[in-house]
């Protein structure tokens, strides 16, 4: 299925969490076999083509699609987890969510130093929770070389404010001015 093929199957919800947003939501994607297959399939020929020998996915939603283009590469997965779920020491960091704040952390010995990671997503939308992973990825050694989405929400600017810290960024499908 092509990017356009896969637009169709993703859900928008108007008024979620708020009134006056549209909630892109890819419950009915995942749900759609072929979808979801042709999803990971681009996500991860992308991630290929960034050189990526580990593949970095926020919870929750970044675990299933980063989880599954780390298989379909043959690449290790990377937890970025929200606070308090790691059994070990963490490092982690406090950041700006489109709608309030939250934290990400990670166990430092998740990767060798200068791996070149890839972030996986669902979605990018201020840029907030992918700026926060990749610093954190960066603080623990990695070399963040890119960053793929599902879904891009232009209008708020995340994938500039990634790419102005270094990482290469692209998403299968962008949601502007509606
Ligand atoms: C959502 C989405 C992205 C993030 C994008 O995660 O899955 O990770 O917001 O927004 P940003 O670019 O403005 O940071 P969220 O933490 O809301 O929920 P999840 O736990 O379901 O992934
Ligand atoms: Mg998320």
């Amino acid at each position: 299925m092509t990017p356009t093929e896969l637009r169709a199957l993703i859900r928008t919800v108007p008024d979620f969490p708020e009134p006056g947003i549209q909630f892109r939501d890819i419950t009915t994607l995942i749900a759609h076999g072929e979808g979801l297959r042709a999803a990971v399939g681009h996500l991860a020929k992308a991630a290929q083509q960034s050189g990526a020998e580990a593949i970095a996915g926020m919870e929750a939603r970044g675990f299933i699609f980063g989880a599954a283009v780390a298989v379909e590469l043959g690449i290790g997965f990377i937890p970025v987890r929200k606070p308090g779920k790691l059994p070990v020491p963490t490092i982690g960091i406090d950041y700006a969510l489109e709608y309030g704040t939250d934290r990400l952390e990670i166990d430092p010995d998740a990767i060798r130093p200068g791996q070149r990671v890839s972030i996986v997503d669902d979605l990018i939308a201020t840029g907030g929770t992918a700026v926060a992973a990749t610093r954190l990825l960066r603080e623990i050694g990695a070399e963040v070389s890119s960053a793929h989405f599902v879904i891009d929400l232009p209008d708020l600017g995340g994938a500039t404010q990634l790419r102005e810290q270094g990482v290469r960024v692209d998403a299968l499908i962008d949601f502007e001015g509606d």
